[in-house]
């Protein structure tokens, strides 16, 4: 493992996260979802991937995301497919929040 693949990059500040919703940001040219769930801030790849609509556009509750497009739910958590018409999982983020800033690492989990 490279040291590359170690390192932590700063995302967006928490203060400016849509509380209890889902946030977009860019990322090296990738859109990514910044999601403040129940269950603390987890990162995915915003793309859905059944055929790529904007997660960030869709309904969160907290928990789950719904595609705008076609409705397809994901675990925003886990990135589990959860309802039809997805059948694959998210690309999730190791994220942190460190001083009020949540940072990813460079790869996904
Ligand atoms: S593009 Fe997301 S469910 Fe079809």
């Amino acid at each position: 493992m490279s040291a590359s693949e170690n390192e932590w990059f700063d995302l967006i500040a928490v203060n400016k996260l849509e509380a209890g919703d889902v946030t977009p940001v860019e990322f090296n040219d990738v859109l990514l979802a910044v999601y403040d769930t129940r269950d603390g801030i987890t990162v995915s790849d915003a793309r859905c991937t059944h055929a790529g609509a904007d997660l960030c556009d869709g309904y969160f509750d907290g928990r789950y995301i719904e595609c705008p497009l076609h409705q397809g739910l994901f675990d925003a958590v886990s990135g589990q497919a959860k309802a039809a018409p997805v059948t694959k999982a998210l690309t999730m983020f190791e994220c942190r929040v460190q001083k009020g800033v949540v940072q990813i690492k460079s790869g996904p989990v």
